[in-house]
C-alpha cells in the first residue's frame, strides 16, 4: 500500500497573520514553526504569542522605505502600542528610536536599557516628576505640548544646567479621518500648540528665549490608524507653512522634524492599508517639496510607528468555552478572555477576524467571539465567519499585537495574559500571566480575618 504524503491543509488569513504562518500536518496553527496548540496548552489562555521575525522584519521595511529615499530618517517606535523588556531590547537591536509618554514607560525603557539619547517624551500633561525623571535618565528629546511645560522645562534644566533639545507639538487642524476617539491632529484637540491664533508662533517665541531649552523642530500626530497617506502630505504642507512663518518672523529653522505615526495595519480581508513604502514615499516627498518650496533647509525625519511594528507580530489565543443560541438571532460563542486584553472592539468598534488554531474544520458558520467580562459591549467579534466553533478548541486572533495588552486591564480582577516570544521553532516567555497574589500584592490593608 502506498501511504500519501501527510499535507497541511491551507491557511486562512494568511496575510493578516505574520508571514510564514502554516498549519502543520496534525492541522494546527504554526507561527515561527512553534505549534500554537501546545503553546496554550504549555502556557495557558489568554496567550499573546509575538513572531519575533515579524517585529524585526516590520522594522526592517521601515528603515528601508525611508533610508532609500530620506537617508537622515529615524525610526521610532511608538511605546503605547506595547510594552515590555524584551521587545525595547529587540527593538534596541534594530537601531530604532522610542516614544514615551508616561514616567512608567520610560521606567521600563530604563529597566531594558534601551539608549535614552534615542527617546523622545511625549505627552499633554507631563507632571514635574515625569519630567526630572527624563533629564535624570537623559532622554534625547522632550516633546513640549503646552505653555505650562515650557516653564516646567526651563525650571528642571536650569536646576541641572542642562540645555535640554526639545520638539514643539503643534496641532495642524487636519482630520485624518479615523475613529473620532483616536483622532489628534485637528483644530479641537487637547494636543499640542494651535496654529490658529499664534498659538504656536508664541510657544517658539517662548522657547526660543530659554536658554535652558534646545529649539530642534516640530511634531505633529494625526491619529491612528490613518488608512490614508493623504493627511499626511496635507498636514506636512501646513507644517512648512509654520515653519517658514518661524524662520520669518524668529530666523530659527528646526533640524528635526516628526510627523508622528499612525500607520494602519490589515485586521480583516477588507482592510487595505497603504504599504510602508506609499507611506514613506508620500511623506518624504511631501518634506522634500514643501521645505524647499519655502526655501528650508531639510530637517532630520523622525517617524513614529507603533501598531505597524507590532500589530501583525501579534497572535492572541484563547480557549472556547460556553455558547448561546439566540434563536434566529445570533450564536455566541465565549472564550476565556476579552475586553480586559483587548478593549479595542469595545472602544473604537475595531473589527478582527478569528480562525481556530486546532483544527480547519469544515463548516463556516457566522458567530459572536463573545469575552468573559460583566458587560454586554464585551464582544471581541461579532459575526465572526469560523468553523463551528465547540468548548475546548483553541481561538487565535491575529493583528492583535497592538493595543491589547498594553491597554489590557484588571476588571473583573482579571490576571493578565502571558506573553511569548517566538522564533525558529522556538518559544521564550517573556511576560508570565498574573496571578490572584499579583492582584493582592498592593492592597496594603492586608488579607485574612475581617
Ligand atoms: N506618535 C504619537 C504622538 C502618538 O500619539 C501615537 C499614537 C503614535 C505615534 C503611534 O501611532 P500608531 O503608529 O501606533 O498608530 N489605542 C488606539 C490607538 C491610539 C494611538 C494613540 N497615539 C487603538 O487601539 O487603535
Amino acid at each position: 500500500m502506498i501511504l500519501e504524503p501527510v499535507s497541511a491543509p491551507p491557511l486562512t488569513y494568511a496575510d493578516i497573520l505574520p508571514p510564514g504562518a502554516a498549519r502543520s500536518p496534525e492541522d494546527h496553527l504554526l507561527i515561527a514553526g512553534c505549534d500554537t496548540v501546545e503553546l496554550a496548552r504549555s502556557y495557558g489562555t489568554p496567550l499573546y504569542v509575538y513572531d519575533e521575525n515579524c517585529l524585526r522584519k516590520a522594522c526592517g521595511e521601515f528603515k528601508t522605505a525611508f533610508a532609500k529615499r530620506y537617508p537622515e530618517t529615524d525610526i521610532v517606535y511608538a511605546g503605547k502600542a506595547y510594552m515590555g523588556v524584551a521587545l525595547l531590547r529587540l527593538l534596541a537591536e534594530q537601531g530604532l528610536g522610542l516614544d514615551v509618554v508616561s514616567g512608567g514607560e520610560l521606567a521600563i525603557a530604563m529597566a531594558a536599557g534601551f539608549p535614552a539619547e534615542r527617546i523622545f517624551f511625549h505627552g499633554n500633561n507631563k507632571s514635574r516628576g515625569e519630567l526630572e525623571e527624563a533629564l535624570t535618565a537623559g532622554v534625547g528629546h522632550i516633546v513640549i505640548d503646552n505653555f505650562l511645560e515650557i516653564r516646567l522645562l526651563e525650571e528642571i534644566a536650569l536646576a541641572r544646567s542642562l540645555r535640554q533639545p526639545a520638539l514643539i507639538r503643534i496641532s495642524p487642524g487636519v482630520d485624518p479621518h479615523t475613529h473620532v476617539k483616536t483622532t489628534t491632529g485637528i483644530t479641537d484637540t487637547k494636543f499640542g500648540f494651535t496654529l490658529e491664533g499664534g498659538q504656536a508662533l508664541e510657544a517658539v517665541r517662548q522657547v526660543l528665549a530659554t536658554p535652558s531649552i534646545e529649539l530642534a523642530g516640530f511634531h505633529f500626530h494625526l491619529g491612528s490608524p490613518v488608512f490614508s497617506t493623504t493627511p499626511y502630505t496635507e498636514a506636512i504642507g501646513v507644517a512648512a507653512k509654520f515653519a517658514g512663518e518661524v524662520k520669518d518672523q524668529y530666523g530659527f529653522e528646526g533640524s528635526r522634524f516628526s510627523p508622528g505615526g499612525g500607520f494602519a495595519i490589515r485586521y480583516t480581508e477588507e482592510d487595505e492599508p497603504p504599504t510602508i513604502d506609499e507611506y514613506a514615499e508620500s511623506i518624504t516627498a511631501a518634506l522634500r517639496a514643501d521645505w524647499a518650496g519655502r526655501g528650508l533647509a531639510l530637517p532630520r525625519l523622525s517617524v513614529e510607528p507603533g501598531r505597524a511594528i507590532v500589530g501583525r507580530a501579534g497572535v492572541a489565543l484563547y480557549t472556547v468555552g460556553a455558547e448561546k443560541q439566540v434563536t434566529g438571532l445570533r450564536r455566541y460563542v465565549s472564550v476565556d478572555g476579552g475586553m480586559t486584553d483587548n478593549i479595542r472592539p469595545a472602544l473604537y468598534d475595531s473589527r478582527y477576524v478569528a480562525l481556530l488554531a486546532n483544527r480547519t474544520g469544515q463548516n463556516e458558520q457566522v458567530v459572536t467571539i463573545a469575552g468573559k467580562f460583566c458587560e454586554s459591549g464585551d464582544i471581541l467579534i461579532r459575526d465572526a465567519s469560523i468553523d463551528d466553533p465547540v468548548a475546548g478548541d483553541v481561538l487565535a486572533v491575529p493583528a492583535s499585537g497592538a493595543y491589547g495588552l498594553a491597554m489590557a486591564s484588571n476588571y473583573n480582577s482579571a490576571t493578565r495574559p502571558a506573553v511569548v516570544f517566538v522564533r525558529d521553532g522556538e518559544a521564550r516567555l517573556v511576560r508570565r500571566r498574573e496571578t490572584y497574589d499579583d492582584l493582592l500584592s498592593l492592597e496594603v490593608a492586608g488579607t485574612g480575618e475581617v
